[in-house]
């Protein structure tokens, strides 16, 4: 489990984890082993809690999610869309205000881009499927919280586990630390075969299309990176 998220699960559950200055953190106070059990566990739960169900229930089991505090602000949860027999997977952050309005992923102008970014490989946006970390919209678009993502992610690995793709591409930061479940960057995420969860499809980071917008000049790379993940796909 990364940093970001036991520091909030500790939170959550009431447990600080102050250190003295001058004083080492103790290897494992009782009340901070006893807090990550419980954290333990309660991903184990999360993880299982999808697991059987089909497309159909999926679809109907997020959109009356209220799992954490964005259903409360979403107009739409947007469960994912493209071919349910496609090889690829792209997975983003999270909807942003398009997205939101129209509950589907990838609609708006980043949206343009990978779909652009998918052509220039040889694949048509209703040839993949596309989906994100979260499927309710963060208000101000601000980054998922880890409680957010963790509570979120089992969704998205019951649609894995009904998809079985070749491969996934995780487009930006937020979304490969999220899967990885690491604070490693972006920048050292790329270029490299990850593998996901239990059903370790191979997994490959690139830049996500809104920073492209902001950083063309990076394209180049994020370029490689889609050449990567072809040929990874065709070695499977
Ligand atoms: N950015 C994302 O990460 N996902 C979307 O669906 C839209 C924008």
């Amino acid at each position: 489990m990364n940093s970001a998220l036991r520091h909030e699960y500790l939170a959550a559950l009431g447990v600080e984890t102050w250190v003295m200055r001058g004083k080492s953190m103790p290897a494992s106070p009782p009340r901070e082993a006893m807090a990550l059990r419980e954290v333990a566990a309660l991903r184990e739960t999360a993880a299982a809690r999808e697991s059987g169900v089909d497309w159909p229930e999926l679809r109907a089991r997020v959109a009356a999610c209220t799992r954490c505090t964005l259903c409360s602000t979403r107009t739409h949860t947007v469960f994912g869309v493209g071919s349910q027999q496609a090889e690829w997977l792209v997975v983003g952050e999270a909807p942003g205000a398009d997205e939101d309005r129209q509950g589907e992923p990838f609609v708006g102008r980043a949206g343009q881009l990978l779909n652009s970014m998918l052509r220039a490989i040889g694949l048509a946006r209703e040839q993949v499927y596309i989906a994100n970390v979260l499927k309710c919209r963060p208000p101000g678009n601000r980054d998922p919280t880890a409680i957010e993502a963790s509570e979120c992610l089992p969704y998205l690995e019951q649609q894995i586990a009904l998809l079985k793709p070749k491969i996934m591409l995780a487009v930006g930061r937020i979304a490969a630390q999220n899967l990885l479940h690491t604070d490693v960057t972006l920048g050292r995420l790329r270029q490299q075969v990850h593998r996901f969860g239990v059903s370790q499809v191979p997994l490959v980071a690139t830049y996500h299309p809104a920073y492209l917008l902001r950083t063309p000049t990076d394209k180049r790379k994020a370029w490689e990176d889609l050449k990567f993940a072809r040929d990874v796909c065709a070695r499977v």
